[in-house]
């Protein structure tokens, strides 16, 4: 599985005879397994029609700022959200204009900024107009802001000049995406992450257990293997497929979590416990289905599970960095400070799980990522975004803990 499956990619295609190249990138990343979804600009309907993007990506396309049936299905803001990548393919000179701008005057530009997720151009204009200062200066605006920029080729244009201004290949455009998501911020380093849920037997066909899905630690699983680590991920039973160049060790019960953390976790590079481990198991799981009894109540004692990530803190071996999870409903922060001393973290991810945007099981997540002296909020955007931003946080922390005690 190449570094686009799954991802949720905008491509958004303005007026310029390049658009059916637009088209041509819709079906090469799709291809590759991305999710995608267009946007087209009122001038690139001049130039390729909505049925043909929206046969490509098997997505309904959007066009409009302001229309009500589009808005009801995926509004702007969610659409803005819902990317981990946006990018812009043909960028003619009118839309760079506009985004070096800052405006938001249509459904692109407005998604441009109102995405959390990063945003590439694809360039294609006359060659005169590629040359002109005012494209370069607002270019210049946009690489400043953090903007890639992709192309554009040189050569024979449509117009007959000859000069830069072309829209680089598709699969040219595609291969730089993809690199995107390749930071290797964490080349060569071991990373070992608990996910999901546990399940504690009350007897063969009964259990107690919780709502997580796994996605936020997957996510992560996902994030530090495209950075470059050799990733363990310890996984309780979740309906999620394994993400790829990860070591996946599936368990079920808290004490087969705690088993193969201590395990696999000594001495890594990072140890993230994004589990939701069940704090309590029945004091026995009962050999046989336990037979309803008439009028009489049953008692189950639970008793205490280990705190798995306390544990691995506490280990002489103990991974280099250390980072929780809090899901809290009230005092966010606060709570989740106290996690992070008592457990003896260095990084606490807090998350109110009170929020309907961000419970269990939804595909965003708006956290805190609290350490010692620091704290970083990373607003609503897609789990593997918030996962890339923690990964690209924590190591640079990494590099820089390394760098003192070498
Ligand atoms: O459940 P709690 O709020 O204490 O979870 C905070 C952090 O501790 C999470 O990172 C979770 O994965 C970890 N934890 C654990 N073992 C437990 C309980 C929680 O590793 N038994």
């Amino acid at each position: 599985m190449g570094l686009l499956h799954q991802r949720h990619i905008i491509v958004a295609i303005s007026g310029g005879i390049a658009a059916y190249k637009g088209a041509e990138l819709v079906r090469l990343l799709k291809k590759q397994g991305a999710v995608v979804r267009v946007i087209l600009s009122r001038g690139a309907k001049e130039f390729i029609t909505p049925l043909t993007l929206q046969a490509l990506s098997g997505e309904p396309t959007h066009s409009e700022l302001l229309d009500e049936t589009a808005e009801a299905g995926m509004g702007h803001i969610e659409l803005a959200r819902w990317a981990d990548l946006v990018v812009i393919a043909p960028g003619t000179a009118d839309v760079i204009a506009r985004l070096a701008q800052g405006r938001a005057d249509d459904l692109l530009t407005t998604v441009a900024l109102a995405t959390p997720a990063p945003v590439a151009v694809a360039p294609a204009m006359n060659q005169q107009m590629w040359a002109h200062e005012a494209t370069q200066s607002n270019l210049e605006q946009l690489v400043g802001r953090g903007i890639q920029i992709i192309g554009p080729d040189a050569g024979e244009q449509a117009c007959g000049d000859v000069g830069p201004g072309r829209l680089l290949e598709p699969d040219a455009i595609a291969n730089a995406l993809s690199e995107q998501f390749e930071s290797r911020l964490l080349d060569g380093k071991r990373v070992v992450i608990t996910a999901g849920p546990t399940v504690e037997a009350i007897d063969p066909v009964r259990y107690l257990s919780n709502h997580s899905s796994g996605k936020m630690g997957y996510a992560l699983a996902r994030a530090c293997a495209d950075a470059g680590a050799a990733v363990t991920l310890i996984t309780g039973p979740v309906s999620l497929a394994p993400p790829s160049r990860v070591t996946v060790v599936p368990v079920t019960s808290a004490i087969e979590m705690h088993d193969a953390t201590v395990h696999c976790a000594p001495n890594a590079d990072i140890f993230i416990g994004a589990a939701a481990v069940s704090d309590y198991r029945p004091e026995s799981a009962a050999p046989e289905k336990l037979k309803k009894a008439e009028g009489q109540d049953r008692v189950i004692t639970l008793v205490q599970n280990p705190d798995i990530i306390a544990t691995v803190a506490k280990l002489s071996q103990r991974p280099t960095l250390m980072i929780g999870f809090a899901a809290e409903t009230n005092d966010v922060i606060a709570h989740a400070r106290e996690k992070r001393a008592k457990k003896g973290l260095d990084y606490i991810v807090a998350n109110d799980v009170s929020d309907p945007d961000t419970t269990f099981g939804s595909d965003q997540n708006a956290v805190h990522l609290i350490g010692e002296d620091e704290a970083h909020y990373l607003p609503l955007a897609t789990k593997q975004v918030i996962a890339e931003r923690i990964v690209s946080l924590v190591a640079h922390h990494l590099a820089a803990t390394s760098q003192t005690s070498s």
